[in-house]
C-alpha cells in the first residue's frame, strides 16, 4: 500500500498497536468524511466504531472546523491557571445542562485518563476537607478500563494493561464484572445480576467504609467489551456509597454524549453520580478534551474549604480549557442540539440491535452484547487468545471497514447520523468476515 506523504513508517512509535506488523502490512486512511474514511488506495473504508467512540456526528465536520479556524485567529491560547476566557464557561454551563442531578460543574482536561486522575484527586481533596483524611482507598471493577495514566491505571482492571507495569497505586481494590454465563445474548440490561454490586459492601466490610474515598465504575464497561450492566445494578452500587459516604464516579468516556441514546449512561440507567468523567465526543474527537462532572456537594465542599484569595485544588493541566478544544466543544454540542443527535441514536439503537444480534447464528460467535448504539461480539478464540480477534480487524479493514477488537471481541458503535443502510452495510461486512473464518475453523477442526 501506498504510504501517501510519509517516507517511512519506521519512527512513529504507535500506542496500543502491534508495530511490527502494522509497519509490513500498515492501515492507513488519508481522508474521512461522515461515516466513512478513504486508505491509501482512495478505496471507501466505513466507520463502524465512530472513530474510537469519539465522533458522534460524523466526520469531516465544516461546522467544527469553521469553529476551530476562527478561534485561532481570534485567541489560540490562554493559561488556565488564574486566567479565563468566555468558552470554557459557557462550555461548562452547556454540559452541564446535559448532566443529570446537581451534576452542574465542570473540570477540564485533555483526555479520558487525565479526567480520571483528576476525579479520583478531587474524591481525595473532598474527603480531606471533610474531615476524613484517612478515606482514600479506591474501589474500582474486574474487566474495567479508565485510562491509561497509574492513576487510572491501578482502577484498570484489563490485565493487559497492568502487567508491564509494575508500580501501580496501592489502596485500589476491584469488584467482580459484571459478564455472566447465563445471560449471554442478553440484549440491553440482563434482567439477572442486580446483586452483583453487592460485592461493594464486602469490600466495605473488609477494608472498613470510612477507608474508602470513591468507588469507580464504567456505566457500561467499554473497552473490555461492552459489558451492559444487570438491571438494578447501578441503583444498588448508589445505595450502597450512600450508605456509607462513598463518592460514586461514573467513567462516561464511551458511554457520555448520547452513545446509550441519552445525553450520559447517568441519564440512561437513572443513577446520578458525584463525578462524571467524560471525554471522546465532548468535542466530536476533532481536539483532544476530557472533562470531569462535579456535583454541586463536592465542588462547594472544596472551594468552600480553600483560602479567601488562594488555590482551592492544585491540580490542573497547561492545556485545561483550551480555547481550541472549547471552540469544538461548543459548536459540537451545537451540532447535538440542532440535529437531534441523541434522539437520533435512541430512535436508531433498535435497528442497530435487531442487526447485531442476527450475527449470533455465526458459529464463532459466542456471546452478543449491546446497548444504544454500542455492541460487542465475543468471537470463539482460535489457537491462543486474541490472535482472531486481530485478523478479523485485519480482513475487515481489507474489506472496507473499520472496527475495534479488544482480545477477541469485535466492538461496533455507529456514529449517530449513520444511515439504517449504512448499518446494513456495517453487519454484512461483519457477517461476511465472520462467516468465511467461522469457515475456516470448521475445517480446521474437521481435518
Ligand atoms: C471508560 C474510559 N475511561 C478512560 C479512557 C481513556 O481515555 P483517553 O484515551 O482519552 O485517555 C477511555 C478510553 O477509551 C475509556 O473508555
Amino acid at each position: 500500500m501506498k504510504t501517501g506523504g510519509a517516507n517511512s513508517l519506521e519512527h512513529h512509535f504507535m500506542p496500543f498497536s502491534a508495530n511490527k506488523h502494522f509497519k509490513s502490512e500498515p492501515r492507513l486512511v488519508s481522508e474521512a468524511k461522515g461515516v466513512y474514511f478513504k486508505n491509501n488506495r482512495g478505496e471507501q473504508v466505513i466507520d463502524a466504531v465512530s472513530g474510537l467512540f469519539c465522533t458522534p456526528a460524523g466526520h469531516g465536520r465544516q461546522e467544527i472546523a469553521d469553529a476551530v479556524h476562527k478561534q485561532l485567529l481570534t485567541l489560540d491560547y490562554v493559561p488556565p491557571f488564574q486566567f479565563g476566557h468566555d468558552l470554557s464557561f459557557e462550555l461548562a454551563r452547556r454540559v452541564g445542562e446535559l448532566m443529570p442531578g446537581d451534576l452542574d460543574y465542570v473540570f477540564f482536561a485533555n483526555s479520558g485518563s487525565e479526567a480520571v486522575d483528576s476525579a479520583m484527586k478531587m474524591a481525595l481533596q473532598y474527603h480531606r476537607c471533610n474531615g476524613q483524611p484517612q478515606r482514600t482507598r479506591f474501589v474500582s471493577r474486574e474487566r474495567a478500563y479508565h485510562g491509561v495514566n497509574f492513576g487510572g491505571l491501578s482502577l484498570a482492571g484489563m490485565v493487559r494493561n497492568r502487567e508491564s507495569f509494575a508500580n501501580t497505586l496501592s489502596g485500589v481494590s476491584h469488584i467482580r464484572h459484571t459478564w455472566q454465563e447465563e445471560t449471554r445474548f442478553a440484549r440491553g440490561e440482563p434482567d439477572k445480576g442486580a446483586e452483583l454490586a453487592d460485592d461493594l459492601q464486602r469490600h466495605v466490610e473488609l477494608y472498613g467504609a470510612d477507608t474508602i474515598a470513591a468507588c469507580f465504575v464504567e456505566p457500561i464497561a467499554g473497552s473490555t467489551g461492552i459489558l451492559v450492566p444487570p438491571k438494578g445494578y447501578l441503583k444498588r452500587l448508589r445505595e450502597i456509597c450512600d450508605r456509607h459516604g462513598i463518592l460514586l464516579v461514573f467513567d462516561e468516556v464511551i458511554c457520555g454524549f448520547g452513545r446509550t441514546g441519552k445525553a450520559f449512561g447517568a441519564n440512561a440507567f437513572g443513577v446520578t453520580p458525584d463525578l462524571l468523567t467524560m471525554a471522546k465526543a465532548i468535542t466530536n474527537g476533532n481536539i483532544p478534551m476530557g472533562a470531569v462532572g462535579v456535583s454541586e456537594k463536592v465542588y462547594k465542599t472544596i472551594v468552600a474549604n480553600g483560602p479567601a484569595k488562594g488555590i482551592e485544588f492544585f491540580h490542573g493541566y497547561t492545556y485545561s480549557a483550551h480555547p481550541v478544544a472549547c471552540a469544538a466543544g461548543l459548536a459540537t454540542l451545537d451540532i447535538f442540539k440542532n440535529e437531534k443527535l441523541f434522539e437520533k441514536a435512541d430512535a436508531l439503537a433498535p435497528y442497530f440491535l435487531d442487526k447485531v444480534y442476527g450475527l449470533r447464528d455465526i458459529p464463532i460467535v459466542s456471546d452478543i452484547r449491546g446497548y444504544g448504539l454500542l455492541a460487542g461480539i465475543d468471537l470463539q478464540a482460535a489457537d491462543k487468545p486474541g490472535v482472531r480477534g486481530y485478523e478479523v480487524l485485519q480482513d475487515l479493514f481489507n474489506a472496507g471497514m473499520l472496527s475495534r477488537v479488544t482480545v477477541d471481541t469485535l466492538i461496533l458503535a455507529p456514529a449517530f447520523v449513520c444511515s439504517e443502510q449504512q448499518i446494513d452495510e456495517i453487519i454484512d461486512k461483519t457477517r461476511r468476515v465472520l462467516s468465511r473464518h467461522a469457515q475456516r475453523a470448521g475445517i480446521k477442526l474437521a481435518s
